[in-house]
């Protein structure tokens, strides 16, 4: 942003869970501003309103008739990003997608082709790219230190944080699947990381909490990339004790390690030059700025958007096919990505 420039305005569609890390990080930013609210539950958009100190909505249409909204955050479940983005798109306002892209590669490039022919800047809110450890983990990458990335292995394991046992991140027809609600995270890491897209997928899950449940609360996806480098995305949220929460991060390349071990708050490298390590906290604060910071400079034509729109669109087809594998029980290979 300029000093003459003026905030970014914000709309914020969707005000549950995920819409609280966003409008945290909107606070801290000078660079962007909150102006409106909208949520089906038009009670809940006016008591966030009244909170947050910007205008609430009832609907979608309002919110975006709004003129002082430049740009719009969508924060409702998975199953409506599809047609939703669409709106915001057909609107002009720059649309900040929380992941997934959509529920089906169509989807995801239906979506993406309205912002597009719009010139438009689409991100995707694979927010995981913008913490400290992943990005420290990328800049080793980046430096050579570790070589070229071939096997990454990711595990982010945790409790039950989902509501209630009819919630909608339970239902695969809304969410998806884990592969689509949790899974695009890992799938993009581990893209990115590799510095390539994964070419075919192979899944295995269980129902860990309850043999009633449609999702798979612990899965993972095994990645192989063409050249020859493969990946181990492990994702759960039925561990016991429920407050479970660890993550490791894991680089083997041609010359060295990279490594976020699970009771670590840094990142290691190991290389023939000895040990090094990041201190890094992971503070997911940071995380969300980061990621609303680079969508206001893509907005501001200033930066392109991250991620890379064929890389939201590559973890769509990923999960998708992660979910075929889990009821085919084979490896389902991917076309190259469009
Ligand atoms: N990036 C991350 O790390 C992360 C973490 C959690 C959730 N998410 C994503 O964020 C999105 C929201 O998840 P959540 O956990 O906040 O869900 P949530 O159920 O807590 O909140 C969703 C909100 O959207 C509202 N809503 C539903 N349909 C709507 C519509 N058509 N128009 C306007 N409002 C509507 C609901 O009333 C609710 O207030 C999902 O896509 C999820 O995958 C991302």
């Amino acid at each position: 942003m300029t000093e003459h420039e003026s905030p970014l305005g914000v709309g914020i569609v969707g005000v549950g869970g995920i819409a609280l890390s966003h409008m945290a990080a909107l606070r801290a930013m000078t660079s962007a501003q909150l102006v409106a609210v909208c949520d089906v539950d038009a009670a809940r958009a006016t008591e966030v309103a009244h909170l947050q100190r910007c205008t609430g909505y009832g609907s979608l249409e309002e919110l975006l008739a709004d003129d002082e909204v430049e740009a719009v955050i969508v924060c409702t479940p998975n199953m409506t990003h599809e047609q939703l983005g669409v709106q915001v798109l057909r609107a002009g306002k720059h649309l900040l997608m929380e992941k997934p892209l959509a529920l089906t590669s169509d989807g995801a490039r239906t979506v993406a082709a309205e912002a597009t022919a719009r010139d438009l800047a689409l991100a995707v809110g694979h927010s995981h790219r913008f913490s400290d450890q992943s990005l420290a983990i990328r800049e080793l990458i980046d430096a050579g230190d570790i070589g070229t990335p071939r096997f990454v292995r990711i595990v982010m394991n945790g409790g039950w944080i989902w509501p209630g046992w009819q919630a909608w991140m339970l239902n695969p027809e809304l969410s998806g699947g884990h592969s689509l609600h949790n899974g695009v995270h890992l799938v993009d890491l581990a893209s990115w990381w590799m510095g390539e897209p994964a070419t075919s997928v192979f899944s295995v899950g269980q129902h860990a909490t309850s043999e009633a449940l449609e999702i798979h609360d612990y899965l993972v996806m095994e990645l192989g990339f063409a050249s020859g480098g493969s990946a181990v995305c492990e994702i759960s949220r039925g561990e016991r004790p429920r407050s479970t929460g660890y993550l490791e991060l894991t680089v083997v390349g041609t010359d060295g390690i990279a490594a976020r071990t699970w009771d670590a708050e840094g990142v290691l490298a190991w290389t023939d030059a000895g040990l090094t390590a990041w201190s890094v906290t992971g503070s997911a604060d940071r995380t969300f700025v980061r990621e609303l910071e680079a969508f206001v400079a893509a907005a501001r034509r200033e930066a392109d958007v991250v991620p890379p729109l064929s890389a939201a669109i590559h973890a769509v087809d990923i999960a998708v096919a992660s979910e075929e594998s889990l009821r085919a029980g084979r490896t389902i290979e991917i076309g190259a990505p469009a």
